[in-house]
């Protein structure tokens, strides 16, 4: 709801207030965070006297006020506002200096369309605060607050009327000042491979700047990131999250001043950027947002998942289940024949899964990353019958058909190449970097997206191709086009022409599901999201790895968007033995997929795998939308617990993880989250079992006989027959779970075995079930 009241703009939400009030020729920021009855009077900052070396900003106004006493909506540049502000620009005249003076503020029913950036959906009012130089530069501020989840949108619009030329240097899309210094910052930073991780730490006196420069959002670096009280936890305190609709180089920084704020920015990357507004034109800036909790981690998670669900999906995608995929990458690699295909699909069906995806490899040259990106004709050697004969053979094996693109790159040994080897980004004169053996496509010419949105529009319509895998392998290096006489703009020129052949291909498409991908999660963003209802979260599917990235990912995005394999063991990334049923426990988190070779699975691991697709099946709903908490940030010591709870609250699903096993360690108790105290709920363990060789010499101790642990007959035991786990099931109020908690019983630590030992080696898992009983809880019995 947008409302001015006594002077103030109130900018709120059900939860969270901006507040806003016009100072003379600024616009003060009084109050972010929790809604407050607001007063400009008791809000203000009072200054009445200048001290030292303050630089009076305007003595007719005010002949006490500094700049850097102040909360700024907007700083004017280069008028001694000396902690970093949101703008930067050059005048025609060479000048730095730009004074924009509040000019007014108004209520628009709708937020300004702004054709070739994404924007947040089903967004209502939006407030406009203009700002007006004396040269005739202007800026509008758009304040969106998205009422259902705790969100303020924020964007900015600069429109130059000077008569000349104006260069932005810097347009970052908000500032936002908050008093206080008492904060502590988290990224999420990482690398190909370990994406997500955290990075926490007070924020202190002095400027920290982080961001992506590689051309995508990044996995150096995720455009999210959380500024917390110190007393923050999972379930209490304060916190703040930033994120932005953007999928190119970005950049956030976070300043702790001399006067007792923290000022905080976010937008495009302006390293490396410029771009010149001729008379007359407009820059809007992408949509950022700002969002506040007082409940901690699990509070800010919650309006994260709901701001994404219900404001960046796709619609079509945004409650619609996700099918259980099969995916032949790590199963075969580019080593792939027609007959391996069928086999792998004849298994997947079998064990129930739902979608096959064709990865890399299937056109052109392509029999490894050397050559054929560019080209999209199906090589007749893989696919002697077409995409479409594939789709119909896994049509007839009740699988629907998945395949893989990416769309954005080319290789010089490739077709595409061949006739266009100006399309590739190249500077003049110098060799380009080559990465995984490929150039960036040059999407900053029209040409370039005008032939690719014609090659996947004929691509999606040469088959029945009911999912996409978008994937893109390289950062961007040797920028430059010829289709731009500014090369300043080309990191964000770059992004706009992505986003214009996602929006053709997408909407022409709008049945086919998309899946992002980046090597992994190189472009997790919100940008990419608004396209795509899903991406693909890191190529490191080990299952600890995995319960770490989903973890912090989950900050800022709802696990009903991470693309979650289970695959083979070792781990292909990090030759980790993992339980397979533990694999998938993290798994089921997240959009369950299988990317292992299937026809290599023994009997009994196939019917573990079978059993886990039905198990996801019947409780899908709940792991793809369910309100998701961390009871516990998964640590190497003691292990991560999470959660995911129906919006009834009548069903819920428990993580428990091992981090390193310690043996006769205290049984810990897992405090639950999120249930209804009033209701009992069934507990269980979903049922799950051991491999018989990972006990080897320990065997005899577990089992009745005493088998030779080496012996063959072991081995072809194992086969067939795994030692099932504990079963547990019991009844307890939800008040019971949340408040005593969920006592964990023993682990196996090598002697005594009983049934309700559980055998859990490092970082294995358990996923207890809850269902809500028809019957409520029964009176107390009399003395
Ligand atoms: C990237 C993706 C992988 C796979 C390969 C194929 O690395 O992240 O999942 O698709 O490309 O080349």
């Amino acid at each position: 709801m947008i409302f001015e009241k006594s002077g103030v703009f109130c900018i709120e939400t059900e939860g969270t207030g901006m507040y806003i009030a016009p100072r003379g020729p600024l616009a003060e920021q009084l109050h972010y965070g929790r809604k407050i009855e607001p007063s400009a009077e008791a809000l203000r900052q009072p200054l009445t006297v200048a001290y030292g070396t303050d630089v009076i900003y305007d003595k007719a106004f005010d002949p006490a006020l500094s700049l850097l006493h102040l909360g700024l909506e907007v700083s004017p540049t280069e008028k001694g506002d000396f902690r970093r502000g949101a703008l930067a620009l050059t005048l025609a005249n060479g000048s730095p200096v730009c004074d924009l003076r509040f000019a007014g503020g108004e209520v628009l029913p709708a937020p300004p369309e702004v054709p070739g950036l994404p924007a947040a959906r089903d967004a209502g009012q939006c407030l406009v605060l203009r700002f007006e130089s004396g040269e005739g530069m202007a800026a509008e501020l758009f304040y969106i607050p998205l009422d259902d989840c705790d969100v303020i949108v924020r964007q900015t619009r600069l429109t130059n009327r000077t008569g000349g030329p104006v260069t932005l240097r810097r347009a970052m899309s908000y500032q936002l000042d908050l008093p206080r210094q008492d904060l502590v910052l988290t990224t999420l930073t990482g690398a190909w491979a370990r994406e997500f991780e955290p990075c926490t730490a007070p924020v202190r006196r002095g400027l920290t700047q982080f961001g992506s420069v590689s051309g995508t959002s990044g996995h150096y670096c995720n455009p999210f990131f959380a500024l917390s009280a110190p007393d923050a936890n999972e379930h209490t305190g304060e916190i703040y999250g930033f994120n932005l609709l953007y999928s190119g180089s970005h950049a956030a920084s976070v300043e702790a001043d001399s006067y007792g704020f923290t000022r905080v920015m976010a937008g495009i990357q302006p390293e490396g950027f410029s771009w010149t507004l001729e008379d007359g034109e407009s820059f809007v800036t992408p949509q950022a947002t700002l969002t506040f909790s007082a409940e901690g981690r699990n509070g800010l998670r919650y309006n994260m998942h709901r701001f994404v669900r219900c404001h960046i999906l796709p619609p079509r995608w945004k409650d619609a289940p996700r099918p259980v995929l099969v995916n032949n990458w790590e199963a075969t690699y580019f080593d792939f024949t027609p007959r391996k295909l069928r086999a792998l699909a004849a298994k997947a069906a079998g064990l129930g899964a739902e979608l096959f995806v064709l990865d890399d490899g299937w056109f052109g040259r392509r029999t490894d990353d050397t050559k054929g990106l560019g080209d999209f004709d199906p090589n007749p050697k893989k696919l002697p019958h077409g995409l479409e004969g594939l789709a119909q053979d896994l049509a007839e094996k009740g699988l629907a058909f998945g395949l893989w693109v990416e769309p954005e790159m080319v290789n010089e040994n490739s077709a595409l190449y061949e006739a266009h080897p100006d399309w590739a980004v190249a500077a003049p004169g110098v060799a380009p970097s080559r990465s995984r053996n490929q150039l960036v496509l040059d999407l900053c010419r029209a040409e370039v997206r005008d032939y690719l949105i014609a090659q996947l529009n004929a691509l999606l319509d040469s088959a029945p191709i009911r999912y996409i895998k978008w994937d893109m392998n390289r950062h961007h290096t040797d920028r430059f086009s010829p289709a731009l006489g500014e090369q300043g703009r080309f990191a964000h020129a770059w992004t706009l022409g992505l986003y214009q052949v996602l929006e053709a291909v997408t909407s022409a498409h709008p049945d086919v599901l998309f899946e992002g991908c980046a090597s992994g999660g190189n472009r997790f963003d919100l940008g990419m999201l608004y396209y795509m209802p899903q991406i693909w979260l890191s190529d490191d599917t080990d299952a600890w790895e995995r319960c770490k990235m989903q973890t912090w990912a989950s900050l800022g995005y709802p696990p009903g968007v991470m693309g979650c394999h289970v695959s083979a063991a070792p781990n292909h990334q990090t030759l980790r033995f993992t339980p397979l049923d533990s694999r998938f426990d993290v798994a089921a988190f997240g959009l369950l997929g299988y990317e292992m070779d299937l026809t290599a699975l023994n009997a009994a691991q196939e019917k573990s795998v079978k059993a886990q697709i039905e198990f996801y099946k019947a409780h899908r709903d709940l792991f793809q939308r369910g309100r998701f908490y961390c009871l516990a940030a998964p640590e190497a010591e003691r292990g991560g617990a999470w959660m995911v709870v129906s919006e009834d609250r009548r069903e819920a699903a428990v993580l428990e993880m091992t981090g390193l096993v310690r043996p006769n360690a205290p049984m810990p108790v897992l405090r639950l989250a999120g249930l209804d105290e009033a209701l009992i709920y069934q507990v269980s363990v979903r049922p799950q079992s051991v491999e018989l060789d990972s006990f080897r010499t320990l065997l005899g101790h577990v089992l009745p006989v005493k088998p030779k642990a080496d012996g063959v007959l072991v081995h072809l035991a194992g086969q067939v027959y795994q030692l099932p786990c504990e079963t547990v099931d019991f009844a307890a109020a939800g008040s019971l779970l949340m408040h005593a908690g969920l006592r964990l019983p023993q682990r196996f630590c090598g002697t005594g075995y009983t049934e309700g030992v559980r055998p859990m080696p490092d970082f294995s898992a358990r996923i207890w079930m809850l269902e809500a009983r028809e019957v409520a809880a029964s009176a107390p019995d009399m003395i």
